[in-house]
């Protein structure tokens, strides 16, 4: 079985980015180490075509896939698949996980087809006060804390594993 994950740096006051042209280049060093870590782990990232744009080209050693309805990038291929369709055909090429990089509106979608399996979320110790939240939409999970890291300039690596069960009781 495919396993997809959320890889997510945000502000202590959850922000993912001031706006949608706002790369992800304000996160530490150590959050820029686990997300080629694990991304080259998952050999596939998936992104949102806005969240794309911020790059200055596709993530080497890594198969680029881009939501886009409209736009294709040179060295990505472009999907308007949904989640579940998407996962089902990169399972049928050998791939065992999936990184699910962003932006706000990717996360959402795949998180609302409740087939996230993990979620790697950074804090960092930063306030942004308005931007682009992680989630956009009305969402319930519960996550269990796999293991937490708290680096020495105050940010925190955690690994959560998610669940959709069990949320009702809210
Ligand atoms: N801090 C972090 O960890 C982190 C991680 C990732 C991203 N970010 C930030 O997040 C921001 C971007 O987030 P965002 O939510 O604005 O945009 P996004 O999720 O990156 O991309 C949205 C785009 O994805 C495409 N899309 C969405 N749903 C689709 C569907 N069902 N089928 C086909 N295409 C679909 C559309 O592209 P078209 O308009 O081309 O059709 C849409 O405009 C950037 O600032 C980025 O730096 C931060």
């Amino acid at each position: 079985m495919i396993r997809p994950f959320i890889i997510a740096a945000m502000t202590a006051d959850g922000f993912i980015a001031k706006d949608a042209n706002h790369a992800a280049f304000w996160t530490s060093k150590e959050d820029k180490a686990r997300f080629v870590e694990l991304t080259k782990r998952a050999g596939v990232v998936v992104m949102g075509s806005q969240t794309y744009k911020t790059l200055p080209r596709p993530l080497a050693d890594r198969v680029n896939i881009v939501y886009s309805r409209d736009k294709h990038f040179e060295g990505t291929e472009t999907t308007q698949d949904e989640p579940r369709v998407l996962l089902a055909k990169l399972e049928t090429r050998g791939l065992k996980e999936v990184a699910i990089c962003g932006g706000s509106q990717i996360y959402t979608m795949f998180m609302k087809a409740k087939v996230v399996d993990k979620l790697y979320l950074t804090i960092e110790p930063l306030i942004f006060g308005k931007g682009i939240t992680l989630f956009k939409e009305d969402l319930l999970a519960d996550l269990t804390l796999l293991s937490h890291v708290k680096t020495e300039s105050g940010t925190l690596l955690l690994e959560y594993k998610v669940e959709y069960h069990g949320a009702q009781k809210f």
